[in-house]
């Protein structure tokens, strides 16, 4: 059964992702002193690149050993890796061109070969990495932390509302054609709620005011269906919202 979500909110972005990005760096570090890994899916859109240059402030600054990182995408758009929607090329400005992460602890999704082909390649490399961390302890497809967005219909990573990949149940990664509103408007490869769900952590991270409405939805309405962001519910992990003051303007006061 999972735990009800813990709410934090922000006055400003600024503050938000300087606070993620302490959260993140102690989870992974607890991770490392756990396992001597850790492993993070990490989110796509704009909201994450404050977030993942004050982790790379962060984190080198309490010498933090990025040799034993493991960064995976929870969502790609099937665009090359230098494309300016490339979730990728956000991260790579943002973080790992600021970090020395080894390049073989960087999981890209090669999504310029489309959706089904990218997310079955990619469900491939992700399935032998954790075989190969097995003798590590490394449990199948549970991530240590999974960030995610969302999007102002309530989507997250790229599981867009009544779209037949919030139904897959075996498969960690589907790819997504994605024709309509929100942009960019091309395919996408994306987590599934099974490896979603699997993780021991999950943050969302969400700022502004064009949010606030989604954000009541999803954490206190009862849509039917269900809203994507709102099945997200980890078995056994943890979810975390950020929110800042604007994003959390629509919520209740007992609930922030
Ligand atoms: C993507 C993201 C997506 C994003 C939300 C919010 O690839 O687009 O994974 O789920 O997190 O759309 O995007 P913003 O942070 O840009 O508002």
């Amino acid at each position: 059964m999972s735990s009800p979500p813990e709410i934090r909110v922000y006055p400003s972005p600024e503050d938000l992702a300087g606070s993620a990005a302490l959260r993140i760096a102690e989870i992974l570090s607890q991770a490392i002193h756990a396992s001597g890994f850790c492993t993070m899916l990490l989110s796509g859109g704009s909201t994450p690149r404050a977030v993942y240059e004050r982790l790379a402030q962060t984190a080198s600054g309490q010498g933090h050993d990025w040799s034993k990182v493991h960064l995976f995408w929870g969502d790609e758009r099937c665009v090359p890796p230098d494309h300016p929607d490339s979730n990728y090329d956000m991260a790579r400005r943002a973080l790992l061109s600021q970090v020395p992460i080894p390049d073989v602890n960087v999981y890209r999704v090669d999504a310029e070969h489309g959706p089904e082909q990218a997310a079955s390649h990619y469900e491939a490399d992700v399935r032998a990495f954790f075989s190969r961390r097995a003798v590590d302890g490394a449990e199948m497809g549970v991530f240590d932390l999974v960030l995610l967005g969302l999007g102002e219909d309530g989507h997250t990573a790229s599981l867009f509302p009544r779209s037949p990949a919030l139904l897959e149940r075996q498969r960690w990664f589907a790819g997504v054609e994605h024709d309509r509103p929100p942009p960019p408007l091309v395919g996408r490869v994306t987590a599934t709620l099974a490896l979603i769900n699997a993780a021991r952590q999950v943050i969302f991270l969400v700022v502004g005011k064009n949010k606030a409405e989604i954000v009541r939805q999803v954490l206190t309405g009862d849509s039917n269906p269900p809203l994507p962001a709102q099945l997200v519910q980890p078995d056994h992990g943890y979810t975390l919202w950020l929110l800042d003051a604007s994003a959390a303007l629509s919520l209740p006061s007992d609930q922030t």
